[in-house]
């Protein structure tokens, strides 16, 4: 009888042990290492190449490397493009995390049944042939050749691959595969590691690009290894809230493009539909006038948006006022309440101070620090901006407005939207290139110029 062997890992982030250890040396958690039985045959990982033609490797001069544009299959959704940086590259292993229920099947079976760059094959081992049919009739074909797999153990998976030769794998998702060659269950460390290693030797050896969906933990980060996040190429977030109909499709990791890309959905009945004209479902649109908002122009990725902040601001009850945000970085929330108090005499130390960016976003930009100031003090005093008014700028810590990039582009979002009036550094420069009748800029050096014009 075969030995069994085991090995120790730890369920944060995959280091082995071969004896069990309290504290893991490399991620420093505390009773984290879990035994798996691990049987490793020799051949493992070699199997999915028998009859099929595979790629010698050899040394070859960098200028020798053929690379073309083209070598990027685009495929008819335009956001997903974006997010992976112009298109999937071939044998690029792409891996999606998300919460459950989010939409990543949906958003995958959709790019299969739209792909028109030859046969696609998706591997689901979460949810029969005919559930996916079904889910499949929901969402709008082009007529696409998708063929469906429901399977587990990776050994077969991969004679079914040789069988169909796809031009595009997809697997839903990587936690219920099982390799044959590692005895310990499906979603355990080893398994997620071993299985997630034979798609990428599959991907590089054969050109095939791979997305793989991954399961989530409770705090957010892709259930198993940090080291799976190491070995693909591209990660994908797809977020937002489930009760909302928009999702965001953010890249975390991509060696082949900026990280910096969103993609906007909203669900509906048939599928995912891509949202071309953010701007206008991030400002909510309103008859009436309300204080604490304030509407800025922040730039994500390639692209401009209209930024919507809401803010409360209300006498603290209790002892400790408290500083929430939702979409904006709380540290940085904390130095513009500072700046408020010390350069704009506002008392800020005693108030509760809430601020949610609207339609679920995060924005790092710091140019919208100057919308977020405009919504937070129109809420201290009660009284609205007029919400024909627009902010752009990023403050400093002795309250100066500073100048920020791409002003052009930020600009011309804002005044294609019809709004009539633009707050901005008067440090940016170029901007009296920008002509238009209907909208005046006014150019500000301090916050308290701007709170004067707005609030005096
Ligand atoms: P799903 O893709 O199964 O999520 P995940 O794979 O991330 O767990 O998404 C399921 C949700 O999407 C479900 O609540 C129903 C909804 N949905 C629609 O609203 N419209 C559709 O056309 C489809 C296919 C799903
Ligand atoms: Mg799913």
């Amino acid at each position: 009888m075969a030995k069994v062997q085991s090995s120790f890992f730890c369920q944060n982030c995959g280091a082995q042990s071969t004896k069990w250890v309290g504290k893991c040396s490399s991620c420093e958690q505390w009773n984290t290492f879990v035994e798996e039985v691990v049987h490793k045959d020799k051949e493992a990982g070699k199997h999915w190449r028998k009859g099929k033609k595979i790629r010698e490797s050899k040394a070859i001069l960098l200028d020798e490397v053929n690379y073309k544009a083209e070598d990027r299959m685009v495929t008819p959704d335009k956001e997903f493009n974006r997010v992976l940086g112009g298109g999937i590259v071939a044998g690029s292993v792409v891996l999606i995390g998300g919460e459950p229920g989010i939409g990543k099947s949906t958003l995958l079976l959709q790019i299969a049944l739209n792909f028109n760059k030859g046969k696609v094959l998706y591997i689901s081992g979460e949810e029969s042939e005919g559930q996916v049919k079904m889910r499949a009739e929901r969402i709008k074909s082009n007529g696409s050749t998708c063929y469906i797999l429901t399977e587990t153990v990776t050994q077969s998976m991969f004679r079914h691959i040789n069988e169909v030769d796809p031009d595009l794998l997809i697997i839903d998702s990587i936690q219920t595969l099982q390799s044959g060659y590692i005895d310990s269950t499906p979603g355990s460390i080893s398994q997620i590691r071993e299985c997630a290693g034979e798609l990428l030797q599959y991907a590089k050896e054969s050109g095939t690009p791979v997305f793989m969906i991954g399961h989530i933990t409770k705090d957010g980060n892709i259930a198993g290894p940090k080291i799976l996040e190491h070995m693909v190429d591209t990660v994908l977030q797809f977020e937002g809230d489930r009760n909302h109909i928009y999702r965001i499709l953010r890249t975390t990791k991509n060696r082949f493009g900026s990280t910096s890309e969103i993609g906007i959905y909203e669900m509906q009945g048939s599928g995912l539909r891509e949202v071309t004209n953010p701007s206008e479902i991030l400002v909510s649109q309103r008859e009436e006038q309300l204080s604490g908002i304030g509407i800025s122009s922040a730039i994500e990725g390639q692209r401009p948006l209209l930024i919507e902040t809401q803010a409360l601001v209300s006498t603290a009850v209790y002892g400790n006022p408290q500083r929430t945000s939702n979409g904006y970085d709380t540290k940085r929330l904390n130095m513009l309440l500072a700046v408020l108090e010390k350069k704009a005499g506002l008392k800020m130390s005693m108030q509760d101070v809430f601020v949610n960016i609207a339609g679920g976003l995060r924005i790092e930009d710091p140019a919208i620090d100057l919308g977020v100031i405009a919504s937070m003090v129109s809420s201290f005093y009660d009284i609205p901006v007029n919400s024909q008014t627009c902010f752009i700028g990023e403050i400093g810590l002795s309250g100066e407005i500073r100048a920020v990039t791409r002003i052009d582009q930020r600009i011309s979002e804002a005044i294609k939207l019809g709004y009539e009036t633009i707050y901005l550094s008067k440090y940016n420069t170029g901007i009296d290139k920008i002509k238009s009748d209907k909208c005046t800029m006014i150019k500000v050096g301090k916050i308290d110029e701007v709170l004067h014009f707005l609030f005096a």
